[in-house]
């Protein structure tokens, strides 16, 4: 008996031995990373190396994982960022009517003047936009708008700053009848223009089967071609485990993107936005350039001033910014959501007798100001070009 305890004294010595450094690491382990997540839910306005490589292994797991997004009570379809899903369509002919596509798009048949493209306000070098604030269409005459980039135009749910097109085929026609673009009087008279144009007949022949031009058909073309311009990024790359190709100032900025400066409200998933309408305050209501967005759709007394969201894929490339291009920076942007968007300064807006009150001069409730440092500011704007 006393031999059978001396042995369990020793049994227990030894495994006391065997085990204390793991029973030490493992403790040290759970330090650690409580540590981390301290560091996280409340990431220091100027992190050391030592803090930005915590929030580097924190972003470089799957994203199921990721720091919690700091989100208003409101927001309840909330998808976290992740790839593009990049679609590379393989259907037989494909290539060819997408071929014709951009052959139509780049031809100023389909204008009324003969002389403007889609291309003219959609160019690849310009980051499919135009640079401008607001497009020059018709006899020079500007628009309202700011030309919308088309990289991911074939995966969103609705078309346009306002939403007012449901698609690619049917969008096609706004631009080719709006008068201030290329004014066609109605779709007979571009389809009689592509017929007398003799060059197409061909190509038509072979792809339809039928030589007669029809807007069926070239909106079939135009479709194709615009659904192939989306392109892989950096963020899509390191999402992909690629972690390389965010630096730690991105990273940063991808988490102050989630969480202080509350983006992630609306431009979360895959494609940077919620596929929502929101004011942002930039309606300019009640003054000569008065757009109050998705409410000239929706006749919706609370759409007033709220526009789509964009995506920011590709954001670095789209300037300048906003659905009537006021700001020519992205530094520009991160100022006003700093100071909760911008403001309507009509005195009309204040009048309970407005028909539009109070909403036309209310911002969306999911923005809130915040304060950021230069450094995450910077931050912020090094993640967006990475988009
Ligand atoms: C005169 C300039 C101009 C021309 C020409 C023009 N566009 Fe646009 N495009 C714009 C502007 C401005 C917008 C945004 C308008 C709005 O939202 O009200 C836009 C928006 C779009 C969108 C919506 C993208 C999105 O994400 O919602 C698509 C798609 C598009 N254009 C395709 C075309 C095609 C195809 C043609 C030729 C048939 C064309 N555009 C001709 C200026 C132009
Ligand atoms: C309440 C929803 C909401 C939040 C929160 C939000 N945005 Fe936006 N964002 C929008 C809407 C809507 C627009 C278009 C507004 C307009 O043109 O009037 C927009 C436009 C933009 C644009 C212009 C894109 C272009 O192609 O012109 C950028 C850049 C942008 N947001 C970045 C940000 C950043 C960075 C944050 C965080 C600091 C943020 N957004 C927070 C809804 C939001």
């Amino acid at each position: 008996m006393r031999r059978l305890t001396g042995n369990g004294t020793i049994i227990a010595a030894v495994a006391i031995l065997v085990c204390a450094p793991f029973l030490l690491r493992s403790h040290i382990e759970e330090e650690r990373q409580a540590a981390a997540q301290a560091l996280l839910a409340e990431f220091p306005a100027s992190p050391g190396a030592g803090d930005l490589r915590i929030l580097r292994a924190a972003y470089s797991a799957s994203s199921e994982t990721w720091p919690k997004p700091k989100l208003h009570a409101a927001v309840t379809a909330y998808r976290e960022l992740a790839a593009l899903e990049i679609r590379r369509p393989r259907a037989e002919g494909h290539a060819s009517l997408a071929a014709l596509g951009q052959t139509l798009f780049e031809d100023p048949v389909l204008s009324l003047s003969g002389q403007i493209s889609c291309q003219s306000c959609h160019n690849r070098r310009l980051g499919w936009g135009d640079g401008l604030p607001t497009s020059f269409g018709h006899d020079r005459q500007e628009g309202q708008r700011n030309a919308l980039p088309l990289f991911n135009a074939s995966y969103r749910e609705t078309l346009f700053w306002d939403g007012r097109a449901p698609d690619l085929a049917s969008q096609a026609l706004f631009p080719m009848l709006d008068p201030v673009e290329m004014a066609n009087h109605d779709s007979g008279e571009i389809v009689a223009r592509v017929e007398a144009s003799g060059k197409y007949r061909e190509v038509f022949k072979t792809l339809f089967n039928d030589a007669q031009a029809s807007m069926d058909k070239i909106k079939a073309a135009l479709v194709a071609f615009q659904s192939g311009l989306e392109r892989e990024t950096s963020f899509d790359r390191f999402m992909k485990g690629e972690h390389n190709r965010l630096s730690d100032q991105q990273i940063w900025g991808l988490h102050l993107f989630r969480t202080k400066a509350g983006c992630a409200n609306c431009h979360n998933g895959p494609l940077l936005a919620d596929e929502q309408f929101h004011n942002i305050g930039l309606s300019y209501y009640g003054r000569r350039l008065e757009d109050l967005g998705r409410y000239n759709v929706s006749a919706d007394p609370s759409d007033a001033g709220s526009f789509r969201t964009p995506s920011l894929r590709h954001v670095s490339k789209t300037g300048p910014y906003m659905h009537n291009g006021v700001f020519p920076h992205l530094e520009g942007v991160v100022n006003l959501y700093a100071a909760g968007g911008g403001r309507v300064r009509s005195e009309r807006a204040k009048s309970p007798d407005d028909p539009l009150f109070p909403h036309a001069s209310e911002n969306s409730p999911l923005l809130e100001p915040f304060k950021l440092t230069g450094d995450e500011r910077a931050a912020l704007v090094a993640f967006l070009n990475a988009l």
